[in-house]
């Protein structure tokens, strides 16, 4: 085994289930160039430095032209580019804009406010399971949750959630490198169509103030304003897509693990307070993003004995820095009680993840609730079919057996 062909083997689907030991090889080197040319970045401390340093760039348009970047998933949808997608100065006017409504300083309660109506519709996702002596934690919990999550944030109606099921999973199965161009036609057209549907919806709101951000930073347009209309519909379609399959496998990843360290989930179930160490231990432990895949190098950068060259595509490797034993004692260890855990599931610096706070709070309001409920849960195959994304990684199902369900 090469160094440079690792990360063929990380995208290669038979390696999903486990893809830890092709991180540990990685780490032998910090930086490695890889056959297709781009250069992973493996161990913590580079990733941290990488990941705050402006000669890397998150904007495609700094990619070479015909690289296999998130370019292509931008194509044709006719939207400016979201905030993800940008650097500074763009980025940050972008960000700045679409945090006024949704956290601190402008609007710290925007999310606490949120919290009662998340914990009825966990409670009413795990009601939904009664009876059943079978459940798919995916399908029937995880999946739901986080759709609904963002469709409160934006201030989407009841009945339209159920179509952005459809659109969130067809647009992030277009990100993953192995769906080919099929895969990424079929992205684009669901871009498309959510862009129309927001942009109605955003009419709307201009209009006739509802919940949610939409209609505060639909207001805030025009001239002296912040975002145009395409900018706010490209930064919801952004918190959509960035929200979803993320939190899906947050939630799937850790009942997973819980499962499979059940000393860990005795002490769960006695000190459901454990949620909050827990559910950062799942962030380092098994990230739902697994690597940042697309970011240009703007300029050679020298790092840990290696220059980069200007151009290439840098892929910073965030669930290999995450157990970096340099960093992280016995690094392979789920250890809810480890001592400061700063992993890098949301990555770091300027891209930071927007969603963080929301997400934990979605985290932290499903695992207590899910475990005090199930009555001895098993899990029925391990380990679960995956999906094929190597980026958004984890299970496609997670079935687990259960002896139904304890009185709310
Ligand atoms: C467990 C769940 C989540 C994880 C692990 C996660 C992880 C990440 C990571 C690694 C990034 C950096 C991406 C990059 O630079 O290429 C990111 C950025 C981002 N995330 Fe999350 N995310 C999660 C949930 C959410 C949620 C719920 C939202 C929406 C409310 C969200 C919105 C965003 C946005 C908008 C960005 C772009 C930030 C920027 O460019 O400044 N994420 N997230």
């Amino acid at each position: 085994m090469t160094l440079g062909t690792l990360f063929a083997q990380i995208t290669d689907y038979a390696n999903r289930a486990d893809p830890y030991p092709l991180y540990a090889a990685l780490r032998a080197s910090p930086v490695t160039r890889q056959d297709d040319g781009s250069y992973l970045v493996s161990t913590y401390y580079e990733v941290r430095s990488l990941a705050n340093d402006p000669r890397l760039s998150n904007d495609p348009r700094n990619s070479i032209p015909g690289a296999d970047g998130p370019a292509a998933s931008e194509e044709d949808t006719n939207l400016p580019p979201a905030f993800l997608f940008q650097d500074p100065p763009g980025h940050d006017r972008l960000r700045d804009a679409a945090m006024r409504p949704f956290g601190p300083p402008h609007s710290p309660r925007f999310l606490h406010d949120l919290r009662g109506e998340l914990a009825r519709v966990v409670a009413g996702l795990i009601d939904g399971l009664e009876g059943k002596d079978e459940i798919d934690v995916v399908g029937d919990f995880a999946y739901p949750l986080p759709v609904t999550a963002i469709c409160k944030v934006l201030g989407v109606p009841r009945e339209d959630e159920q179509r952005f099921h459809g659109w969130a999973d067809t647009v992030a199965s277009g990100l993953d490198p192995s769906g080919g161009p099929r895969g990424k036609e079929k992205a684009q057209q669901a871009r498309r169509e959510l862009g129309v549907y927001l942009s109605g919806l955003i009419d709307t709101k201009r209009r006739r103030n509802g919940s949610g951000i939409l209609g505060p930073l639909a207001r805030d347009t025009g001239p002296g304003g912040s975002m145009s209309t395409t900018e706010v519909v490209a930064t919801a379609v952004l918190l959509l897509i960035a929200g979803h399959e993320t939190t899906v496998n947050l939630i799937s990843n850790a009942t997973l693990t819980l499962l499979r360290h059940p000393e860990v989930l005795d002490r769960f179930r006695k000190e459901p307070e454990l949620v909050v160490p827990l559910v950062e231990e799942v962030l380092r432990y098994e990230p739902p993003v697994q690597f940042i895949p697309f970011t240009t190098a703007l300029a050679d950068i020298d790092i840990a004995g290696t220059t980069i060259p200007k151009g290439v595509t840098v892929r910073l490797m965030l669930a290999s820095a995450n157990r970096d034993p340099q960093r992280f004692d016995d690094p392979d260890r789920f250890d809810p009680d480890r001592a400061d855990n700063q992993h890098l599931g949301f990555y770091t610096g300027i891209h930071y993840c927007f969603g963080a706070p929301l997400a934990r709070m979605e985290a932290q309001l499903a695992l207590p609730e899910l475990f005090r409920r199930l009555k001895n849960p098993r899990l029925l195959t391990d380990p679960p079919p995956y999906r094929a994304n190597p980026v958004l990684r984890g299970p496609r199902h997670l079935p687990v057996a259960i002896d139904g369900l304890t009185a709310p």
